[in-house]
Parts: structure tokens; C-alpha cells; sequence
């Protein structure tokens, strides 16, 4: 037995031996496959990256089918149950849990950086009053990069840790500047006396008490959240991360471009459509009724389904959990029983288990952002927030691989070729 594929040609009758590395075979390896000298050689097709591993990782592990996640090898339940959300970034970033003095440093460099430049809120007022805070949050993180030009010499490790410790410290002081201009409120500076979440709900809440303490349940719930979204491997937003990466930008423009694509209604920002679809149902009677709307293809059951789990994701098995803890301070989210009644349905329904439609991560977080007073438009910022760390590890690996290159596919051209060129009167 040997770790190789034959294949044969049937053009040529030619027989090729492709060696197997990690299940996977390299795709430039198919190149030599040709009928004649000149051809270019054969190539892949493989639209949404469905069959296709472009890179080699040590940070996510995922078994779709088993319903595993696990963040450097650690399961994300353990993480959940007992760590908190900034030593996991450390974890993901660094591939090891912090040691006591490990974790202190880097939480206070985190916690020392996290207020923005005063012109940012000239920034900020530039929107209009009803600017999607997402669309504010995308632009401002791109608009760092002018503050920090030094954030280009991304081969400088010192200057490259600045930047990691800068987004992870900013993005919630962004996140929460974004949620109070859209309510016309004033911004609150950050409280290095606060907990990362703790200082991002003061931000948000903060009227005028002298010192804001957030609820403990709150504080904790959001801090489980941001850990269930800090890293998901090669996602459409992480692999736009690695693509826009491989060009060699600042880490601020290149994380901009990652939560633009988080920010579209099949990723992340399918926890906002899930909160709109459970408000468009409305009541525990039209559930039969929109069930039978998605069977006929008339809409999607947003929160269900995804690329890689063909089981119940483990984080939305995590997040019904938290989203009790929440109601118990919050009071229960009516919408919740709408949920409750869709997934009864769908997970005994032929159309979704035979196609291993199960919910995921968005399909109960979104419940318990409403709870605890998030607006709807808010929800894919939330998930930027802690997906940071992620976007910014892959990024350093990215870095440091060897293999990687500038990202660039190729296609199949099949538009015409050679064509006279036709003056505008004549067409
Ligand atoms: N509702 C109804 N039908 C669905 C759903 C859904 N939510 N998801 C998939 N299907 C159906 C598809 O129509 C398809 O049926 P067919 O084979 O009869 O044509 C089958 O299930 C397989 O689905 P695909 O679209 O091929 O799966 P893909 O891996 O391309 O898509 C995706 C995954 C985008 C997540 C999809 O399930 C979806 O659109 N879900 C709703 C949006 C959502 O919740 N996104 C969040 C994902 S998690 C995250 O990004 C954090």
C-alpha cells in the first residue's frame, strides 16, 4: 500500500501518480495532467470552496458530523464551562493557556488600550442617525489604519503585536460608540476597572451613575458568547481574512474586509435574520404555516443548516444553556417559544433531517441579545467583537506559513474571444 492516487487519463490513456499527504492530494499536482504539451493542465472547479483545504492550521479543530468543536485541542464546552473570554483569546492566539502572570500582562495591555483617538467620534458623526452600526463598525476599523501607519510593517513582530493587541482592545469601544450614536446618546470612554465585557456593557449602558457595575449574569453570559465566536476555522469571513491577508495590507484593513463578509445573512449576520424571521411568525400558530413556506422554498429557516455541522452545532446546544441564565434577569423572551416550537418541528421533519439541517450558533444567540436589550442591528457587530481574535490569529499564521502565497484562483473562461471591436452606431 502506498499513500498515493493513480490516476489515468482517459483522453490520453496516460497514468499519473499524485502523492496523498493528510487525505489531500495538491491540487498543483493535477497540472502535469495534460493531452497536449502546451495545455495548460488540468485544474479543479470548486465555486464556495466546498472540497478545497487552502491552508494547513493548528488553531480550530471541527467535526461537522460528530458535532466536535475544540480551539486549539481544547473542547469548547471545557472553555466555556471554565475559562473566560480573554484567556481563550490568548489560547487562540498564542496556542497555549496563559500561565498567571501570562494572563495578567496580557489583560492589562488589552485593557490599556482600548480607548480610540478623539477624531474617531468625528468620524462616527459623520454617519447619518439611523446608520447600521455594522456599517460603522467596518468603517472605522479600516479608518484606524491611517491612525496607526506603522501598522503596515506586518513583518515586524513588535509592530504586529501593537495592532493584535489594539483591534482585540477596540473593537468593543467601536462596537459600543456605533450603538450609542444610532440611539443619540453620548459615548462612554472605557473602565480599566471593568471586566472586558464588563467595560463593553458600561459602554453601552452608562448613564449618569458615577461607576456603572454591570449584572454578573449579564456580564458573564455575553462573555460565553464572545468565546463560542471567537475562532470557527475557515469560514467565509476568516477565509476573506487569509485572502485579503495574503496581499500583505495592515491587519485593520484586512479585518474590515473580514467583517464585511461576516456581516452578510448566510454568516453572520444570519442571527439578525433569525430574530426578524421569529418576529414575522409572530405566534406558536404560524409556525406550521412557515415551516410549509420554507418546504416550498419560499424563504429559508434562518439559524439552521451550515456548511461544515451536520449535527447540532455545539455551540447552540452551549447557547440555550446561557440564554436560561439570561431570563432569569432579564424575564423570558416570548420569541423564545416560537424557536422552541420550530426546532420540535423541523428536527422531526423529513425535509430537514434528511438533509442534516440542525440548528446553529445564530438560531438562539440573537434571542438572548434581544433579552438582554441589544437592538437587531446590533448582532453581527457582537459577533465581530470576539471573532477579532479569530480573524487576527489566522492572520498570524497565515504569516508565518511558508506554503501561502498571495491568494489568487484561477477560472474556466467560456465568454467569446478575439471580437471586432463594433462602433456605438453600428451595434
Ligand atoms: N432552510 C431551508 N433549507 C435549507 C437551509 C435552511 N436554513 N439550509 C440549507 N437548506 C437546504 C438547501 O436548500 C439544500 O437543499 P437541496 O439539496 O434540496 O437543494 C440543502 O439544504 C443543503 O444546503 P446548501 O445550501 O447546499 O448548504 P450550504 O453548505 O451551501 O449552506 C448555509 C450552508 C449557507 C449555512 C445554509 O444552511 C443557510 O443558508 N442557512 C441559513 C442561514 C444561516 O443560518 N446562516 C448561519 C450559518 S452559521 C454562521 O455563519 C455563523
Amino acid at each position: 500500500m502506498s499513500d498515493t492516487l493513480t490516476i489515468t487519463d482517459n483522453r490520453t490513456g496516460k497514468t499519473y501518480e499524485v502523492p496523498i499527504t493528510h487525505d489531500t492530494i495538491k491540487a498543483l499536482d493535477l497540472r502535469k495532467i495534460k493531452v497536449k504539451d502546451d495545455d495548460f493542465g488540468l485544474m479543479t472547479y470548486d465555486p464556495g470552496f466546498m472540497n478545497t483545504a487552502s491552508t494547513k492550521s493548528t488553531i480550530t479543530y471541527i467535526d461537522g458530523d460528530l458535532g466536535i468543536l475544540e480551539y486549539r485541542g481544547y473542547p469548547i464546552a471545557d472553555l466555556a464551562e471554565k475559562s473566560n473570554f480573554l484567556e481563550v483569546a490568548y489560547l487562540i492566539m498564542y496556542g497555549s493557556l496563559p500561565t498567571k502572570d501570562q494572563y495578567d500582562k496580557w489583560a492589562h495591555e488589552i485593557t490599556h488600550h482600548t480607548f480610540l483617538h478623539e477624531n474617531i467620534k468625528q468620524i462616527m458623526h459623520a454617519f447619518r442617525y439611523d446608520a447600521h452600526p455594522m456599517g460603522m463598525f467596518i468603517s472605522i476599523v479600516a479608518a484606524l489604519s491611517t491612525f496607526y501607519p506603522e501598522a503596515s510593517q506586518i513583518d515586524d513582530p513588535a509592530s504586529r503585536h501593537k495592532q493584535i493587541i489594539r483591534l482585540i482592545a477596540k473593537v468593543p469601544t467601536i462596537a459600543a460608540f456605533s450603538y450609542r450614536h444610532s440611539r443619540g446618546l453620548p459615548y462612554v470612554y472605557p473602565d480599566n476597572d471593568l471586566s472586558y465585557t464588563g467595560n463593553f456593557l458600561s459602554m453601552l449602558d452608562k448613564m449618569t451613575q458615577d461607576k456603572y457595575t454591570p449584572k454578573p449574569a449579564l456580564e458573564r453570559a455575553l462573555d460565553v458568547l464572545f468565546i463560542l465566536h471567537a475562532d470557527h476555522e475557515q469560514n467565509c469571513g476568516t477565509a476573506a481574512m487569509r485572502v485579503i491577508g495574503s496581499s500583505q495590507p495592515d491587519p485593520y484593513s484586512a479585518v474590515a474586509g473580514a467583517a464585511g463578509a461576516l456581516y452578510g445573512p448566510l454568516h453572520g449576520g444570519a442571527n439578525e435574520q433569525v430574530l426578524r424571521m421569529l418576529m414575522e411568525i409572530g405566534s406558536l400558530s404560524n409556525v406550521p404555516d412557515f415551516i410549509k413556506r420554507v418546504k416550498n422554498r419560499e424563504t429559508l429557516l434562518y439559524g439552521f443548516g451550515h456548511r461544515v455541522y451536520k449535527n447540532y452545532d455545539p455551540r447552540a446546544r452551549i447557547i440555550k444553556q446561557t440564554a436560561d441564565e439570561v431570563f432569569e434577569v432579564t424575564g423570558r423572551n416570548p420569541l423564545l417559544d416560537i424557536a422552541l416550537e420550530l426546532e420540535r418541528i423541523a428536527l422531526e421533519d423529513d425535509f430537514f433531517v434528511s438533509r442534516k439541517l440542525y440548528p446553529n450558533v445564530d438560531f438562539y444567540s440573537g434571542i438572548i441579545y434581544q433579552a438582554m436589550g441589544f437592538p437587531v442591528a446590533m448582532f453581527p457587530v457582537l459577533f465581530a467583537i470576539p471573532r477579532t481574535v479569530g480573524w487576527l490569529s489566522q492572520w498570524v499564521e497565515l504569516l508565518a506559513d511558508p506554503d501561502q502565497k498571495i491568494a489568487r484562483p484561477r477560472q474556466i473562461y467560456l465568454g467569446g474571444r478575439g471580437l471586432d471591436y463594433v462602433p456605438m452606431d453600428q451595434r
